[in-house]
């Protein structure tokens, strides 16, 4: 299942995504952690001192690696130079798995080890003015949407990406790339507010999208939100001490977590969980076609002086059938 954390900076997608990594760890499920947020603290939250998390290895900076690994020998793709962030796999393309080796993952990808399971993470690096753009070619996003794009991944394998809900993945079609969003929400009206934006973005496709409340207090947050959101609302978290001694840089086992909290990153399991039955690997491709489409079209051909349309594989549907026998 692939994952997107989402929300206004400071409601808490770090840390939730965090918990919930920790989480399916426990469970002994294997984990990719994706840290695509503006500001990079994923890997602290997953435990990692100063130094560990100023030496990960930025998805950004291994770009021209990443597209030459993924286009493998696809004959639509001429050169990584011609792959921008929206390039779909097609025939001779390469495709990720959540467990395997494989090039981008030892190029980009470190082992974190938490109390109960070791999880891969891999962080996009710190983003710069030119990131938030929407055309920016050379975009840290744009390495996390090409993986997405190139990964079949399994029940009971899991891709976990912190992100913001900013500009960028809604032009590029990041905010699709996912079986489930959790949007984490504060009962505040700019919680609020940045759930309604998110829905109006999400509504023509499809999206898989859940309210996460988060710093909820009592029963006039929870009513605030269920009043806010309705149906949308999947659970809430309360103030976590298990969180704030985290922070301290005195993290207690992850047993120790509230009860209540370990029953929230339940629930998200569930929800996630429920989404692979249904899952329907052709209108993935198609949507990937669709945006590619339209990013080729707003600056992807005049930026390349190629024709990007041509690198739609007609025939090609991402999914377990796509991927060529070892
Ligand atoms: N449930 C919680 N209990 C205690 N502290 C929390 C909780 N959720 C978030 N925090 C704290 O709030 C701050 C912002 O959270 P963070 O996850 O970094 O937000 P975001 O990633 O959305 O910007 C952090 O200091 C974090 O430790
Ligand atoms: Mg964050």
């Amino acid at each position: 299942m692939k994952i997107a954390f989402v929300g206004k900076g400071g409601s808490g997608k770090t840390t939730l995504s965090s918990l919930f990594i920790r989480h399916l760890a426990a469970a002994g499920a294997p984990v990719v952690a994706i840290d695509a947020d503006i500001n990079q603290h994923l890997g602290a939250a997953l435990g990692l001192d100063e130094a560990e998390a100023a030496g990960l290895p930025a998805m950004g900076e291994h770009l021209p690696l990443i597209k030459d690994h993924l286009r493998g020998t696809n004959p639509r793709i001429a050169s990584a130079a011609t792959m921008i962030k929206t390039t779909p796999p097609g025939g001779g393309s390469r495709l990720l798995r959540v467990r395997e080796d494989n090039p981008v993952y030892d190029a980009c990808a470190r082992s974190v080890e938490l109390d109960a399971g070791t999880v891969r993470l891999m962080v996009t690096g710190p983003f710069t003015e030119a990131d938030l753009g929407v055309a920016c070619y050379h975009s840290k996003t744009g390495a996390v949407e090409l993986c997405l794009n190139h990964l079949v991944d399994g029940r009971d394998e899991y891709v976990v990406v912190d992100m913001t809900a900013g500009s960028d993945s809604f032009a590029s079609g990041m905010f699709t790339r996912f079986d489930i969003t959790f949007l984490v929400a504060e009962p505040t009206r700019k919680g609020v507010s940045v759930y309604r934006q998110y829905k109006e973005y999400a509504r023509d496709f499809g999206i898989n999208l859940k309210v996460v409340g988060n710093k909820v207090q009592g029963p006039d947050d929870l009513d605030f939100l269920r009043e806010q959101v309705g149906d949308d609302l999947l659970t809430t978290v309360g103030h976590s001490d298990w969180v704030r001694a985290m922070e301290k840089g005195r993290p207690p086992r992850f047993e120790l977590l509230e009860d209540a909290n370990r029953r929230a990153l339940h629930r998200l399991g569930t929800a996630a969980d429920a989404t692979y039955d249904s899952r329907d690997w052709d209108r993935y491709t198609r949507q990937m076609v669709h945006f590619h489409l339209k990013n080729a079209r707003s600056w992807g051909n005049e930026r390349t002086g190629a024709d990007l349309a041509a690198q739609v594989d007609p025939g090609f549907v991402l999914g377990e059938a796509a991927v060529a026998p070892a």
